[in-house]
């Protein structure tokens, strides 16, 4: 696992192409499905600020849109020293698809930390628990 590792570079690219003239923090994220195939998102701001989404969810809610339901990585990318974690709500949607995830955080020079979501969110929420006895 490397800053040449092709999902950082995807991240790295999508980062790119953040809307984030509020925060201006911009934010690349890139999920692998178990075929390989990538699926990139960047963070979309908006003027009401409450109404912005992560780069994460932008990947997700793309990957899914466009027929994956399967997760083996995703990376997150932002010009930051310290790396940059997946947000609350980017944790708990990220674990409907794809609980044995494994999260490579990057910056622009090199990949930072390698966790996986199960770490990152102990003891989740999960569709079990709708079930009642
Ligand atoms: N942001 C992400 O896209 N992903 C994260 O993991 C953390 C935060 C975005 C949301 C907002 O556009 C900006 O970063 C500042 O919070």
């Amino acid at each position: 696992m490397s800053a040449s590792d092709p999902l950082v570079a995807a991240a790295r690219a999508a980062r790119e192409r953040a809307f984030a003239p509020y925060s201006h923090f911009r934010v690349g994220a890139a999920l692998q499905t178990p075929d390989g195939t990538i699926i990139t998102g960047c963070n979309v701001e908006n003027a009401s600020y409450g109404l912005t989404i992560c780069a994460e969810r932008v990947a997700v809610v793309k990957a899914l849109s466009e027929g994956h339901r399967t997760f083996t990585r995703i990376a997150v990318v932002t010009d930051t020293e310290a790396p940059t974690s997946p947000c609350g709500a980017c944790r708990q949607v990220l674990w409907e698809f794809a609980p044995d995830l494994e999260v490579v955080l990057a910056n622009l020079q090199s990949v930072t930390v390698v966790t996986h979501l199960r770490d990152l969110l102990p003891l989740a929420f999960n569709s079990q628990l709708l079930r009642r006895p």
